[in-house]
């Protein structure tokens, strides 16, 4: 595949070969369909939470339409949500690649869909990963939200070994009593205090309530957001009836909310200040942003991919961990810092294709700005402007156009020439990972942080451990290096 890459002002860098037109492609109806008003959008529905769950419900309709553009019901929607389910999947890294085109997308309120939950999580006002671009506000946000991480930069790995330690520390006692430990129980709150501190400045011992239950409190307002859009597939039918059927309220957290407010409004004065002083931000937007970037971006984000992570290395049997222990002994003799790290290209290629294989944030979404014609490999189709358009990056990410034996993993395949030039294609962060964040586009703005801290975890335990052992999210044995 040729793989040169464009960059056009502000955008996103997107490989020439999957960019929009020119098109030179014959023109096709999208296939698929919605169904029936209210039958094809239940049935869709079903099919979603219920019966198929999301991997098979869009790899059937691919196969079924021959197709991976194709016309589709998602949910949520009937009874009791005014949503619109009707969306265009879009399945391929080609086809996949217009969403960064805020050319000719939107992402107005596009977060999770045509869905969203109610602005009362945040402040009652709608934050950064709900604005557009043509927003004024996005880009005093998303500058905000960058200078941030500028800043933490400093900080950021010292105060993720002294978590990191900490949670170690908590699973090595937990084992000696019960033979296994949960490893959650300690990464949540080691991620809480991590994030308060570099992100907000907000030291959470200052707050004993905060350092004990902050954790779980983000987790219940997470989850009373994002619960109607998420397959669960245990609880069946409940599952459909109380947590698919409508929007969930705020107020059973509410309280607990404000003490989160009332804490970084505290804890995180200056940041807070900065972001009135040097962003234009009123002091409720800096707040509220903090903690939605901090808790539902980072929190959230590293909640999910780190186990996985980390079931990734416990379940291989092919001697990763001791390949990985050899780059980490051999790279990091003068500690853990940005510049050793960045030589770790076996953890990097290993967390890339952790990423490419269970993207933790799998759906993304954008809404036609203008009728325009989107192109697949073979085919090209009109879009009508206010069509919703939805990836599904767990089969994007297995295109078998770009990647070899697209459901292998493969911990390797980033690394050399070849595999450095698939990095155009690796899109978990809502742009290709060539790609810079800017207020111009709507990649996630803690990209390259998310990779190296992803990076450091890892090299952290091999510092510290030999081997670990474990399965299904327990560390049961490890392995302390001398
Ligand atoms: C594993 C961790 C993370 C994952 C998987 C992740 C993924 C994503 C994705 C997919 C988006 C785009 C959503 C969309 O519009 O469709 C996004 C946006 C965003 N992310 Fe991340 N993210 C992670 C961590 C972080 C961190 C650590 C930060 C910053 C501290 C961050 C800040 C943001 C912000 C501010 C946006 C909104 C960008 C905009 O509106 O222009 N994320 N993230």
């Amino acid at each position: 595949m040729h793989l040169t890459m464009t960059s056009s002002g502000g955008m996103p860098s997107i490989p020439s070969s999957i960019s929009p037109p020119p098109v030179s492609l014959p023109l096709r109806n999208i296939p698929g369909s919605y169904g029936f008003p209210l039958l094809g959008s239940i049935s869709d529905r079903l099919d979603y939470y219920w019966f198929q769950g999301p991997d098979k419900f869009f790899r059937t309709r691919m196969e079924k339409n021959r197709s991976t553009v194709f016309r589709t019901n998602v949910p949520p929607s009937f009874p009791f949500f005014p949503t619109d389910p009707r969306v265009i999947a879009v399945l391929d890294c080609k086809s996949f690649a217009h969403l960064f085109d805020m050319e000719i997308v939107e992402k107005k309120n596009v977060l999770v869909g045509d869905f969203m939950p109610s602005i009362s999580f945040t402040g009652n006002m709608r934050v950064c990963a709900y604005l557009d671009t043509s927003e004024s506000q996005h880009s005093k946000i998303k500058n905000f939200i960058t200078d941030i991480l500028r800043r933490s930069s400093r900080i950021w790995i010292s105060e993720l070994e002294s978590n990191l330690s900490t949670m170690w520390d908590g699973i090595e006692s937990e084992i000696a009593k019960n033979k296994t430990s949960g490893f959650r129980n300690f990464l949540q709150p080691a991620l809480f205090n991590f994030f308060s501190k570099t992100l907000a400045g907000a030291d959470t011992a200052k707050s004993p309530e905060v350092a004990k239950s902050g954790y779980i409190d983000v987790i219940i307002w997470l989850g009373l957001q994002l619960v109607p859009t998420i397959h669960i597939g245990v609880l069946q039918p409940l599952e459909e009836i109380f947590l698919h059927s409508f929007r969930l309220p705020f107020f059973p957290i509410a309280s607990r909310y404000q003490r989160l407010y009332d804490f970084f409004q505290k804890e995180g004065k200056e940041v807070v200040e900065r972001g009135v002083t040097e962003f234009g931000l009123t002091k409720e937007e800096a707040i509220h942003n903090l903690i939605f970037t901090m808790g539902f971006n980072a929190y959230g984000g590293f909640s999910l991919f780190f186990p996985v992570l980390l079931d990734r290395i416990l379940n291989d049997k092919t001697g990763l961990q001791q390949r990985i222990l050899e780059e980490v002994r051999s790279k990091s003799s003068s500690g853990l810092t940005f510049e050793s790290v960045k030589e770790m290209d076996l953890i990097y290629s290993l967390v890339y294709e952790t990423l490419r294989l269970d993207p933790p944030v799998p759906s993304q979404y954008a809404r036609a700005r203008k009728d325009f014609k989107l192109t697949s490999y073979d085919s090209a189709y009109n879009i009508k402007k206010g069509e919703l358009l939805c990836g599904y990056q767990p089969l994007v990410m297995r295109d078998p156009k770009v990647f070899d034996e697209p459901e292998a993993f493969n911990p390797d395949r980033f690394r050399g020439e070849k595999g450095v030039a698939l990095l155009d294609y690796l899109f978990w962060s809502n742009g290709p990972q060539t790609g810079t964040p800017s207020e111009k586009n709507k990649q996630c703005a803690g990209k390259d942080l998310v990779v190296l801290t992803a990076v450091v975890f890892v090299a952290y335990i091999f510092k510290r451990y030999d081997s670990i052992a474990g399965e299904g999210g327990s560390i049961t044995a490890f392995q302390r290096a001398n």
